[in-house]
């Protein structure tokens, strides 16, 4: 079947109100487009558990800072078009930011505590951005399910949170982060990469490996894993630590000693790209 590409809420909404009457389970992948393997892999998750699959693309200026790279974001529409017809989505909907925002936004959406370490001390509107659009686009879209890569792990626990506290009637699945052959988490961020920087920047997750080797040879310290990571990213001297950080799965705050399911996360930079990885490991008892 091929992919039928919708611009409107409203027709968006009429396909899909005749999919539920139906009794058709709709499953959802919002995403901002310039799609790899690692959006793939979500969709084919999808694709197994629904019966409609449908994929937003939308570049959503409210989760950007003032300095960041909203109109530099890559974009390749007829490329992730294809990538989404091989990958069996049935709806891609491709709002324009007028469809989605046609006038200010006054409702915004923030969750407290875990926005606000790691990524909410360096991107402080960040995750009500995400939070407020992806509210919306469950409300547009009405999905069963809805599919998010643990590549962005802060991000699905701020989703995870939102769905629990407001009660939204969506099961939030969580799927792993696919790689590189050289451990680089795929990322449409990636393109923004120079030859040598693209070289250097598998020592992301180099470093996370490090860190994860030591808490599973008994280190209880955070201070001492983020301390080996940190050393790790300094080696390569095309890489700007942003932070390593070792944190509870669920709390995203840093347990004293370190026990039970963790996750080390870092944020590094490469130019004027900004790249976030994580893995993670449960503290031997
Ligand atoms: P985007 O960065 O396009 O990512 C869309 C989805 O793909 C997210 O759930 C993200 O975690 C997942 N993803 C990205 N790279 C991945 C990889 N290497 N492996 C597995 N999954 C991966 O995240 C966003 O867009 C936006 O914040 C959004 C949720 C769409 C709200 O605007």
């Amino acid at each position: 079947m091929p992919v039928t590409t919708v611009a409107t809420i409203a027709e968006l909404r009429a396909r899909l109100d005749a999919d539920r009457a139906a009794g058709r389970r709709v499953g959802f992948v919002p995403t901002m487009g310039y799609l790899h393997d690692g959006h793939a892999s979500l969709m084919d998750a999808a694709r197994d558990a629904c019966d409609v699959v449908v994929t937003s693309i939308f570049v959503n200026p409210l989760q950007f800072g003032p300095t960041e790279d909203l109109d530099a974001y890559p974009r390749d529409l007829s490329g992730d078009t294809a990538l989404a017809e091989r990958h069996g989505v049935d709806l891609l909907f491709v709002p324009a930011t007028a469809e989605m925002y046609p006038t200010a936004i006054r409702t915004t959406v923030s969750v407290a505590g875990v926005s606000e370490p790691l990524e909410g001390r360096s991107r402080p509107t960040h995750f009500a951005g995400v939070a407020t659009v992806v509210a919306k686009l469950f409300a547009i879209v009405g999905p069963c399910h809805a599919f998010f890569g643990e590549k962005d792990f802060q991000q699905l626990a701020v989703i995870r949170q939102m769905v629990h506290d407001l009660s939204l009637p969506v099961e939030v699945v969580g799927c792993p982060t696919v790689r590189e052959v050289d451990g680089l988490a795929m990322s449409s961020r990636n393109a923004y990469l120079t030859p040598a920087e693209r070289s250097a920047a598998p020592v992301v997750h180099r470093a996370l490996q490090a860190g994860r080797a030591l808490v599973e040879d008994g280190e209880h310290d955070a201070a001492v894993v983020r301390a080996a990571m940190a050393a790790v990213i300094e080696e390569e001297p095309l890489a700007e630590l942003d932070y390593a950080e070792v944190v509870d799965a669920r709390t995203l705050e840093v347990p004293e000693p370190l026990a039970g399911p963790l996750r080390l996360l870092a944020a590094v930079r490469f130019g004027s790209a900004r790249l976030i990885d994580n893995i993670g490991v449960v503290a031997p008892s």
